[in-house]
């Protein structure tokens, strides 16, 4: 099987099936329409599914053997943005847009089924396809931990298409790829009485400046240089009067790291620093920590597998390096539990205009990178099916 060349037969298909979930995109946990569509083309290709509970599917494709099962994951969810440019194919359902690409991601894995499915006896492994709802909440691959087709799967591969790379280079390098992002909810509770008269008050807005600075410490003093994080206070809420001092201040922050261990001991660091703080502005304080996305880690032999994949679909100049970045990507639920690797495909193409942000209202992107992205699927089973 020549995964590009077939990948480049599908071109055509995989821009029309973009195309469509792009005019019609819906917010997370609310796939439904694209549900459906990509519902009638697995029937359309014979591959049995069975549709997660809300929204979403997870279809299988059964080769030679039944092990290893390998599992191809696309996330399916729009965002609240309203799209300003006028592309022929512009978003129908005003105020919520593609704009993260996983219109592209569900068409590249919609084309990688096809031609799988055309060349089964090729397989000796097991495919699951797994089209996976609300990645925008950074939640709905952690529904997918309680299900048993997804969690049967030896190995996990995702692509996040990206318009930081150029169309025809593809990123895959092992290790920490983006951070986890975890939230810290806090409120200071001090006294509050007359901003003449401090004595008979404890003051929670002088208490709360202390607190946001000592937090600082923690990045810059207890944590290991060669490992990064960051604690940011972001959103703080108080007062009423010039003359009052208030009973008590909530803040929400968020808290990132591409490194497990340092997360591991951030949730103590930082109800230490609130709550000596607190103590000596004679403060009190509630605190609790949420856990949110781990850390997006790629196993190194499947990221090993997935550079020998790019290498035999684009050659040696496809396999660019990206440096990891603080974003998150719920993916790293599934990479928590298994090994497994995401790519980032580039899509970035200057000439025509494709070269804004992830998120931002004037993105698009090279519809050519859906080929990329569709024989690195390909190539990765092809690879993996006879390696683990
Ligand atoms: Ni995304």
């Amino acid at each position: 099987m020549r995964a590009y060349e077939l990948a480049s037969d599908e071109k055509q298909y995989m821009i029309d099936l973009r195309r469509h979930f792009h005019r019609q995109p819906e917010l997370s946990w609310q796939e439904y329409a694209t549900t459906k569509k990509i519902c009638e083309e697995l029937d359309r290709l014979s591959i049995p599914y069975s549709k997660l509970p809300k929204t979403g599917v997870v279809a299988t494709l059964e080769g030679g053997k039944k092990h290893p099962v390998i599992g191809l994951r696309a996330d399916i969810d729009a965002l609240p943005v309203k799209e300003v440019r006028d592309l022929p194919f512009k978003s129908l359902n005003e105020g919520v847009m593609h704009a993260c690409g996983h219109d592209s991601h569900m068409s590249m894995l919609l084309g990688a089924a096809k031609i799988l499915s055309g060349h089964k006896e090729e397989l000796s492994c097991t495919v699951r396809f797994i089209f996976q709802p609300a990645e925008e909440t950074i939640q709905g691959a952690r529904t997918l931990l309680d299900n048993a087709e997804v969690m049967e799967c030896d190995d996990f591969f995702a692509i996040h298409i990206f318009p930081y790379i150029e169309t025809g280079g593809i990123s895959v390098e092992e290790g920490p790829r983006f951070t986890s992002a975890d939230t810290i909810k806090f409120k200071v509770i001090g006294q509050g009485g007359h901003g003449s008269m401090p004595q008979d008050a404890v003051d929670p807005i002088l208490t709360s400046a202390a607190v946001i600075n000592n937090l600082q410490s923690i990045v810059s003093r207890e944590i290991d240089p060669r490992d990064t994080c960051v604690v940011s206070v972001c959103s703080i809420h108080s007062g009423s009067a010039s003359n009052i001092i208030p009973n008590d201040v909530e803040m929400l922050g968020t808290v990132r790291t591409f490194s497990p261990k340092v997360r591991e001991v951030l949730p103590e660091k930082i109800e230490r620093v609130i709550a000596k703080t607190c103590e000596t502005f004679r403060a009190a304080y509630e605190y609790e920590y949420i856990h949110g996305t781990p850390a997006t880690i790629n196993d190194p032999q499947s990221s090993e597998r997935a550079e020998r994949a790019v290498r035999e679909i684009l050659g040696e100049e496809g396999l660019v390096k990206y440096e990891k970045t603080p974003g998150g990507e719920d993916f790293a639920w599934l990479l928590e539990k298994k090994p497994g690797c995401l790519a980032f495909v580039g899509c970035r193409n200057e000439a025509n205009d494709q070269k804004y942000a992830l998120h931002n209202e004037r993105f698009d992107l090279d519809e050519e990178a859906m080929v990329n992205g569709a024989a690195l699927f390909v190539q990765y089973v092809l690879i993996t099916q006879s390696e683990i």
